[in-house]
């Protein structure tokens, strides 16, 4: 993994809160467990979730929450550990892999990058690490 340079012709984004602010990643961290999975408004203002990876760091990737359905948004199922789609029934795993239909591909990604405690989001173009296909959303 590259992650990619900052400031350069990325198309990032910086995430946003409910509000409309930038997310401070070590106020997101205090305020969060090791495992939640949480929205914040991300590429194009898609819905996005951000992994909260251990007590210091955020995983680097986000999850965007439309469903690959019709484009619910799917809410994370904590219980469950996994995304339940309240629409149609579709299942995703923590990372947002399918894992049950009838939404035909996984969750989209973004990088997650954290720069001046922001979370900045950019393009993941590469191939999906959760099934080593090409990136669908790309
Ligand atoms: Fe999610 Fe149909 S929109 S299952």
């Amino acid at each position: 993994f590259i992650p990619p340079a900052s400031g350069g012709a990325g198309g990032g984004t910086v995430a946003k809160n409910e509000l409309g602010n930038d997310v401070s990643v070590s106020k997101f961290l205090d305020s969060h467990n090791v495992g939640d999975r949480t929205l914040v408004q991300g590429l194009k203002g898609d819905p996005t979730y951000i992994v909260v990876e251990s007590k210091e760091a955020i995983a680097d990737y986000g999850i965007n929450a439309i469903c690959t359905h019709l484009g619910c948004v799917v809410p994370w199922n904590v219980a469950e550990n996994k995304f339940k789609c309240p629409c149609h029934g579709s299942q995703y795993d923590a990372t947002g892999k399918v894992i049950r239909g009838p939404a035909p591909k996984s969750l989209a990604l973004a990088h997650a990058n954290v720069e001046d405690d922001k979370i900045l989001l950019t393009p993941w173009t590469e191939t999906d690490f959760r099934t080593g296909d090409a990136a669908w959303w790309a």
